[in-house]
């Protein structure tokens, strides 16, 4: 038997859902820098305000851009998980505004070829976290690297971040461009939503969106919208500095207000009607039987 049916043969028998599955949201880019961290952290801020429970996975495998962010060094991360058998509650670090935080390290990579034990202690693992969080907030590194292609795959929800720099746009694209030749990638069961950062005016960003979206159209069966805009903010990079998030540093500048009002789209029911929630065991089942 090979992992991927092993793992539909431990999905299946799990215990059946005790509560709702938590929303999984995936935060991408094709080009570096352009403003993933501080979405992931910043939506999270703004869904706890709203009552929400809120987890971010980092599963950026080059710097640790959540903790920086956070100014807190998490323990243990996915490796401890797996290889130490740690309860998923001890490997998450709790941020400011009980944001909760899961470091990936290098175990989300290690992944393959995991025996049966492992892989239903990890699959029974994650889906407690449908249980603690309403909404996991996946923050991943830029670009068509293999790992972060399985991690869109999976994803049911993806933020793709988008500035106006020419090549944030062309990366932007090529990104699509690779996500719609995996194999594995269902156009129908994935919403892609775009986000246009660093902008000046509600204009500029709808100017950028229209670029991506003409040559999307025209090349690739890849179905994109757009979900909002968060403007060049000097609050933001000040905020950063002080490893804080601008949502709460200073809620009324025009960049946490921008997340507040994306936060509110996403939490919008009737903008939200059609996205089939997958629930965490799903997620990394997708992952690690992708492997
Ligand atoms: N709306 C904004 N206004 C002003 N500065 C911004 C804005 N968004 C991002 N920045 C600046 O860009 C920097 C990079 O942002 P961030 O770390 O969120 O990007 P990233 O996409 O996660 O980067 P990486 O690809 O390295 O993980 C921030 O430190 C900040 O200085
Ligand atoms: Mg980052």
């Amino acid at each position: 038997m090979d992992q991927a049916e092993q793992l539909r043969r431990i999905i299946k028998g799990s215990a059946p859902q005790r509560r709702p599955l938590a929303r999984v949201i995936t935060v991408t880019s094709g080009k570096g820098g352009v403003g993933k961290s501080n979405t992931a952290i910043n939506l999270a801020i703004q869904f706890r305000r709203m009552g929400q429970k809120v987890i971010i996975l980092d599963a950026d495998f080059g710097l640790a851009n959540i903790e920086i962010m956070f100014g807190a060094v998490p323990k243990h991360n996915l490796c401890d998980l797996i290889y130490q058998r740690m309860g998923i509650k001890d490997i998450i670090t709790w941020g400011p505004m009980e944001v909760g935080f899961i470091s990936g390290g290098s175990g989300i990579s290690g992944m393959s070829n995991l025996n049966r034990d492992e892989l239903s202690y990890i699959v029974e693992s994650l889906s407690e976290l449908d249980e603690i969080a309403d909404t996991i907030i996946v923050d991943t590194s830029a670009g068509i690297a293999d790992a972060v292609l399985e991690f869109l795959v999976a994803s049911g929800e993806i933020l793709l971040v988008t500035t106006p720099e020419p090549t944030s746009i062309t990366d932007s694209y090529s990104l699509l461009k690779a996500l719609g030749r995996n194999p594995h990638f269902r156009p129908e069961m994935t919403q892609i939503r775009v986000i246009a950062n660093k902008v000046s005016d509600a204009n500029e960003a709808r100017a950028l969106y229209a670029k991506l979206e003409t040559v999307v159209n025209k090349y690739l069966k890849v179905p994109i919208s757009y979900l909002g805009m968060i403007p060049q903010d000097p609050q933001l990079a000040r905020a950063v500095m002080q490893q804080m998030p601008v949502s709460l540093d200073n809620p009324k500048a025009r960049a946490a207000v921008a997340y507040e009002i994306l936060a509110a789209k996403l939490t919008n029911r009737e903008l939200n009607k059609t996205i089939p929630r997958r629930g965490m065991a799903e997620f990394f089942s997708y992952i690690m039987s992708k492997k």
